[in-house]
């Protein structure tokens, strides 16, 4: 997309990342959210992404580590949340920005897979897939249709699993949801 450039947030960024994401959302929960989870093991810096142009930060997305549990141990991955576009820029594929460039980041890393429990019409363009298909669950009071998994590395689902979220982030879904 012409003038937006996806990059690792940065300190100097958070103003511009609260706003964001208060007025995606229409409340400030998310922001004390995305500001809580940086002091968290689940933080993953170089997944917190920003969609800018030259002016102002357009986009926020972040990738936070998870676990999935399988028969044959326990592996790390990342959960892709929360995600925003300031309302004003939005549907003009900003998301979509953010997410290809995260996925292909996390790859870079190393890492085996991501989920995300969102709206399944979006993500599955990008290559999601309903997680209940693998037999993979996660621990969100969320329907099984808005579980959505990623296979960075071949064979990754082949066992099935349960994936375990950030306690915080969990914590938040399940007072909000
Ligand atoms: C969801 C969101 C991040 C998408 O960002 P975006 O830059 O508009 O995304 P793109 O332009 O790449 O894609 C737009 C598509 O997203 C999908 N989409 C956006 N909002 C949606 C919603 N509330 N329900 C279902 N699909 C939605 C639509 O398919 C839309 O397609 P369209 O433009 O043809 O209508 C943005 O709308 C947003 O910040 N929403 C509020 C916060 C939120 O719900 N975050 C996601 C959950 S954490």
């Amino acid at each position: 997309m012409a003038d937006v450039l996806i990059r690792p947030e940065s300190p100097a960024d958070r103003r511009g990342i609260d706003v964001v994401n208060i007025s995606a959302f229409g409340e400030e929960d998310e922001a004390r959210l995305v500001a809580a989870l940086r002091n968290t093991p689940a933080y993953v810096p170089e997944l917190a992404l920003v969609a800018e142009n030259r002016w102002r930060i357009l986009g926020h997305l972040m990738m936070l580590a998870a676990r999935l549990e399988r028969r044959s141990g326990t592996i790390g991955m990342v959960a892709l949340a929360p995600m925003a576009v300031l309302p004003s820029y939005s549907h003009r594929g900003i998301g979509s920005e953010l997410v290809a460039s995260a996925l292909q980041r996390a790859g870079e890393r190393g890492f085996p897979a991501v989920v995300v429990a969102g709206y399944p019409g979006y993500y599955s363009r990008f290559g999601f897939e309903p997680a209940h298909l693998k037999g993979v669950t996660c621990d969100l009071p969320v329907a099984s249709e808005a579980v959505l998994v990623y296979g960075l590395k071949q064979g990754v689902f082949d066992e099935g699993g349960r994936i375990l979220y950030p306690p915080l982030f969990r914590r938040f879904y399940e007072k909000s949801h």
